[in-house]
């Protein structure tokens, strides 16, 4: 269960990077925060590319940062965007799942405030993993 403060903290966060949010061609500013197992706080910001595929999501960034630092575990993910409390698209919330429970807290954001909590779980069921497969699903 996320603490008051560890929730606020996040939101923080996001809100502290989205200056950074490289985003020339859609105008859309996306950050993230994802808390560790560790207790630890990553952000990321999208990151779009004039070959426009190539752009890179916040949800994304965020948790490639925490991985490259010894994160084994997301415990909670914040996603906020300048137009408003937008849901994380289906390519993060497999990236997401890959590190998280179905039960993990996602909460998107605006820049005033938190307006949905929701899970990965309920975002993205019956995610894809490898485990599945040597079950029989
Ligand atoms: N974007 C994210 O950063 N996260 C998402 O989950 C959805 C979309 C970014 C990608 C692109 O830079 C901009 O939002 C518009 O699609």
């Amino acid at each position: 269960m996320l603490s008051v403060e560890e929730k606020s903290e996040l939101f923080r966060r996001a809100k502290g990077v989205i200056e950074n949010s490289y985003a020339p061609y859609s105008g859309v500013h996306v950050t993230s925060a994802v808390l560790d197992e560790q207790g630890r706080i990553f952000t990321g910001v999208n990151v779009e590319n004039a070959s426009f595929g190539l752009t890179i999501c916040a949800e994304r960034t965020a948790v490639t940062g925490a991985v490259a630092q010894g994160a084994k575990k997301i415990e909670a993910v914040l996603i906020m965007s300048s137009i408003g409390a937008i849901p994380p698209c289906g390519a993060c919330r497999q990236f997401i799942a890959e590190f998280a429970e179905e039960s993990t807290p996602v909460f998107l954001a605006t820049l005033d405030g938190i307006e949905t909590e929701t899970t990965i779980g309920e975002l993205f069921p019956m995610a894809f993993g490898l485990g599945q497969a040597e079950k029989g699903c």
